[in-house]
């Protein structure tokens, strides 16, 4: 059974190609004019014209902001890094806040490669490791080369690989009838996917099928890969990095570095840089998303403004409930959202606003569909004016334990009745806090 979070209903912004959002649209409802300025957040990041900029997202609990911001990034498709973040990440007692900060800057900031490399391209026809007596004695046996041959649609080839390369062939868990290739310069192999020669054995499964590669085994080609630059950092911090792009950066791996440290990072900028400027590689600025902004204090606000007018940028994107408020390590500088001035002034500010009673009850049924709960609609009529009157929240936290007691009472679906007895069960927090002051003398102080 698939597991179920709190948004995956949520696919999209469920905008049209005019740029106007549905009523009902890819698993949200309402909150149309959010929708609809995130929407245009997401083709400036497209057009790359957002890199450096900040957007916060405001509004009063339980309107969707979290929710909109995880439609951008399902828009944002898997070619543009996407990095969610919760304020208090950054309080951790093993690692300093800015550094928890700059680490997720950097895997929202993507890297896309593109390199002409001369490789060994085909479909397997044969892998033959060949064995020898183990030259310091003993036992065992080594294997001293692998015979592989690859075949195209011109011709074929066969190779005499180094004993590494046999392990990167096990590793990648390569066979007969697999398309791969080797790079020369690396010795690293990559498959690509099954020969479509034997994509008739099964009406389903997992495999990916390429066609035969045309052309002569030993070429050049064009390869793409996306990386961040976090990913970079970690690659040349450890002493054995990978084996692919991420070995461009190979230079630095000689003096075996562990700690991904600021020097590092700049060695590591001054390079992809350098790839930028020669055409090798293109920035892709993605999305840092830090939800709970105000729980930031004034040290990490500073740093976030200066990484922001880095000319290596993502896009951020804040989401905050508060309004008028302390900022945090501060004495009593009150500022709205907890943000400071002059951050807040950097920011283009999207609202939420409150849902009506019809909307949340198109969202409670979306998510009951999404839930497979069997529902009475007078039930969640009832059930959408409880969130109406307390929040969108509570009423979705009521879905699972009424279903649960349906199955419990042999129902074939969650009636009035159940509904009012889990409200009964749990209360919300606007009552909390009414039964506190009311019966606050038997409280301890
Ligand atoms: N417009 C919507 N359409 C469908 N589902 C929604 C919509 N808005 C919110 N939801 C769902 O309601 C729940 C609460 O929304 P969400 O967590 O996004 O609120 P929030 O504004 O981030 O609240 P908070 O300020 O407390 O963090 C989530 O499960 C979310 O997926
Ligand atoms: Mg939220």
């Amino acid at each position: 059974m698939s597991r179920i979070s709190c948004h995956s209903h949520v696919k999209g912004l469920g905008i049209d190609e005019n740029g106007i959002a549905s009523e009902i649209g890819a698993g949200l409802v309402g909150q149309k004019a959010a929708r609809e300025s995130m929407s245009l957040i997401v083709d400036l990041i497209r057009s790359k014209k957002m890199a450096g900029r900040a957007v916060l997202i405001a509004g009063p609990p339980a309107t969707g902001k979290t929710a909109i911001a995880l439609a951008l990034a399902q828009e944002l498709g898997n070619k543009i890094p996407f990095c969610p973040m919760v304020a208090s990440e950054v309080y951790s007692s093993e690692v300093k806040k800015t550094e928890v900060l700059m680490e997720n800057f950097r895997k929202a900031i993507g890297l896309r490669v593109k390199e002409v490399k001369e490789v060994y391209e085909g479909e397997v026809t044969e892998i033959t490791p060949c064995e020898t007596e183990n030259p310091l004695g003993g036992y065992g046996k080594t294997i001293s080369n692998v015979i592989v041959s690859l075949r195209t649609v011109k011709g074929s080839k066969q190779l005499k690989l180094d004993p590494s390369i046999y392990e990167s062939i096990q590793r990648e868990k390569i066979e007969v009838g697999d398309v791969i290739y080797i790079e020369v310069n690396t010795g690293s192999v990559k498959r690509q996917g099954r020969s479509d020669t034997f994509a008739t054995e099964y009406d389903l499964e997992a495999e990916e099928y390429v066609p035969l590669p045309k052309g002569d085994v030993h070429k050049k080609k064009e390869v793409v890969q996306d990386v961040t630059l976090h990913d970079l950092d970690v690659a040349n911090a450890r002493p054995h990095g990978g084996q692919d792009v991420l070995s461009m950066v190979g230079q630095l791996m000689k003096n075996k570095k562990t700690e991904i440290t600021d020097k590092l990072r700049k060695e590591i900028n001054v390079i992809v840089n350098k790839y930028i400027d020669q055409g090798i590689a293109e920035l892709v600025p993605g999305v840092l998303f830090i939800d709970e902004i105000h729980m930031l204090d004034l040290e990490c606000f500073t740093y976030l403004h200066r990484a922001l007018e880095s000319s290596i940028s993502p896009i951020v994107i804040f989401a905050t409930n508060r309004g008028m408020t302390t900022v945090r390590g501060t004495d009593d500088i009150k500022s709205p959202h907890g943000l400071p001035a002059d951050l807040l002034d950097r920011t283009m500010i999207i609202k939420t606003m409150p849902y009506s009673q019809k909307e949340i009850f198109q969202i409670l049924k979306i998510r009951s569909q999404f839930e497979n709960v069997e529902i009475d609609e007078d039930a969640l009529i009832h059930l959408s004016e409880i969130g109406f009157n307390s929040t969108l929240r509570y009423s979705l936290q009521l879905l699972t334990p009424a279903n649960h007691l349906a199955k419990i009472y042999n129902s074939t679906s969650v009636d009035l009745k159940i509904i009012k007895e889990v409200t009964e069960c749990f209360i919300d927090a606007k009552s909390s806090a009414k039964t506190l002051v009311e019966n606050s003398d038997k409280f301890m102080k």
